[in-house]
């Protein structure tokens, strides 16, 4: 939602804010821009589109400098224009800022600035940060303060309600630059005699891997060899250096001609990541240190609640199922942002568990901090280290599936629901799952990258069939029990990057209204590849077949099928605790084929954005 880098060292900042950006592209697209400060002269240039478009403008008219701020959009406030793209400038033309988040006062005090004569060139939020620091700076900060343009941020954001991340650079301090984080996330990236800023990691490009992050409240002070942190109240902070895993941050195409089918491929490999070293050595649980929490106080807890948005509440779903059939510990799964704000009434042994592929979801974030406050003790799944969700949970596992890139979750999916399988085993053994029961789920989990392998191995029949149905505008997506969550899922991978309209339901809860939409021009994908309930589900394929519905069938018994579908996917047999990973893997590749061939940008949906960091 909105990525924001920056630069300050000796450096050429154009080439190092750019490439950042091009990282960054994935947390909004709509338009870009950079500022930059040389010499007491700011450089602005800002783009309605992609930051390639800023690029080109920014090849034909050079501007060398050696700090800069830049933006890649993800709109909140005020339409897709060159005027609301940022940086924005306060009207003073002293400063410029780009920020990530959202000034929920800004009319206010967009109304005390015009008063005293402020002027403003854009529809956004953001522009009235900027003149409020400009404000602060010539009005209410002594010129003689120890900091004055620090000072000036800092008392500015004392009226300022909302959320931000943001970066601030002024021709009155040249050799400084403010950052600072409420809500969005921040990271300052620690070279030799350069400072980067950026809102993920993978910003700074492989710059920097010593990092810093900037925590809610605080408010770093940038030169080119230091970097003081206070708080908004202004306290001082003790500045902590963290080494990041470059490894674990490569996110390049490698081949691939987008970063979404290059994830759905690489889903065997982030399923050996979230399993390696976690299978206890008997072979009949999990290991799982990461949850910081003794089997003794995990016995404690007879309920266990889930909270996430998108395609991680999905996982949530799945973890239901699991975790009640093998753990029999009763889960219930919540919306994030419904959560935070609904007081639900929890029992005092709830354990709280969240899942956020970014670590950085707002609403996941507010979830997790309204049930630390209740006294909840609260777990994360989440597959950015470091991440605010990971660093301000009780404890948690990664789930180690390497960056993802495209907008539509895949890999981070799968992985999720291994990562609650190895949940369900642990919770399982500790109460009533037997030794015997525990090997059997153990050998299915280890089996489970070759088995995601050979549905990959199919994609070229899946491809074939995808193009049979490229034109069709609704789709339902139906499963019964453990592979409803994947209906679910199903539905929503193909809404988001195909923009057709689809639907997941419980198959027999069909009949209850969405068979009206049946027709010759609304297919069906049915999954079948549950053995107790196959039958049930064929008959549901035959009230759709009888309604003249196509019917595509995801099912490992096509057998049942024959002369009902008008297509199937066959999938291997395999054990119940994982069919629903790997029925997730055609219905990817489905969404994926169809999206391409309706010529669909996949990576950058229209509309979406990677990590959803404003409310
Ligand atoms: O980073 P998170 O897992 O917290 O993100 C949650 C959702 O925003 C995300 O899953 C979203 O629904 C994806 N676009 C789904 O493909």
């Amino acid at each position: 939602m909105c990525g924001i880098t920056g630069y300050i060292g000796c450096r050429d900042a154009t080439p190092i804010l750019i490439e950042g950006l091009l990282k960054l592209e994935y947390r909004g697209y709509d338009s870009a821009g950079l500022a930059l400060l040389d010499n007491g002269t700011l450089d602005v240039k800002k783009k309605k589109g992609r930051v390639s478009v800023l690029a080109e403008e920014v090849d034909k008219h050079p501007f060398r400098a050696t700090m800069g701020i830049s933006h890649t959009r993800w709109a909140t406030h005020g339409g897709v224009t060159d005027a609301n793209a940022h940086p924005h400038v306060s009207s003073d033309g002293n400063f410029a800022i780009v920020h990530n988040g959202i000034i929920e006062n800004y009319e206010n005090i967009k109304k005390f600035l015009l008063d005293k004569g402020y002027s403003f060139s854009s529809q956004t939020d953001t522009e009235t940060l900027v003149n409020l620091i400009a404000y602060h700076y010539e009005h209410r900060t002594p010129p003689d303060s120890e900091n004055r343009f620090l000072e000036a941020v800092r008392k500015t954001l004392r009226h300022i309600e909302g959320t931000y991340g943001f970066a601030v650079i002024s021709k009155l301090c040249p050799d400084e630059m403010i950052a600072a984080r409420k809500g969005s996330p921040l990271i300052i990236g620690v070279g030799k005699n350069e400072y980067l800023v950026s809102s993920d990691i993978l910003g700074f490009a492989g710059r920097a891997s010593n990092v810093i992050y900037l925590e809610d409240g605080q408010i770093a002070s940038i030169t080119r060899d230091n970097c003081d942190i206070v708080t908004v109240s202004n306290a001082p902070v003790d500045v902590r250096v963290n080494e990041i895993d470059w490894e674990l941050e490569n996110a390049e195409l490698g081949g691939f001609d987008t970063y979404m089918e290059k994830e759905i491929f690489e889903q065997p490999k982030a399923l050996e990541n979230a399993i390696r070293g976690r299978i206890s050595d008997d072979m009949s649980t999990a290991k799982l240190s990461g949850l910081n929490i003794t089997p003794n106080e995990l016995r404690q807890f007879d309920r266990i609640l889930f909270c996430a948005c998108g395609t991680a509440w999905h996982a949530c779903l799945a973890a239901e199922y699991l975790i009640e059939k093998y753990a029999r510990i009763p889960v219930d799964v919540e919306y994030a942002s419904e959560f935070r704000y609904r007081n639900a009434p929890l029992d005092k042994n709830t354990l709280v568990f969240v899942i956020s592929q970014s670590g950085e979801t707002i609403d996941t974030l507010e979830a997790l901090r309204e049930s630390k406050r209740k006294g909840f003790r609260t777990l994360a799944i989440t597959n950015s280290v470091g991440s605010t969700i990971s660093r301000e949970s009780d404890g948690g596992l990664y789930q180690y599936a390497g960056k993802e890139i495209g907008v539509a979750s895949t890999k981070a999916f799968t992985s999720q629901i291994a990562i609650c399988l190895l949940v369900a085993l642990y919770i399982g053994r500790m109460r009533d799952l037997s030794f015997a029961a525990g090997r059997e789920i153990v050998s299915a989990i280890n089996s489970l990258p070759r088995a995601v392998e050979s549905v990959l191995a199919k994609a070229s029949g899946i491809e074939k069939i995808a193009q049979k149905y490229t034109s069709y505008e609704d789709f339902l997506f139906l499963g019964r029990l453990a592979e409803f969550p994947i209906a679910l899922e199903g539905a929503l991978k193909l809404k988001e990057i195909s923009y057709i309209h689809a639907e997941g339901y419980p198959a027999a809860e069909m009949k209850h209204g969405p068979i009206a939409l049946v027709c010759p021009e609304c297919p069906s994908v049915i999954l079948a590849n549950s053995d107790d309930i196959s039958l049930k589900i064929v008959s549901n394929a035959q009230e759709i077949k009888a309604r003249k519905g196509p019917i595509i069938a995801v099912t490992d018994r096509p057998e049942l099928f024959d002369g009902i579908a008008d297509d199937v996917i066959a999938m291997p047999r395999v054990h119940e605790s994982i069919r629903g990973i790997v029925a997730t893997v055609p219905l990817q590749l489905l969404a994926y084929y169809i999206a391409r061939s309706r010529g669909c940008d996949v990576d950058k949906p229209r509309n979406l954005a990677k990590a959803v960091t404003v409310e």
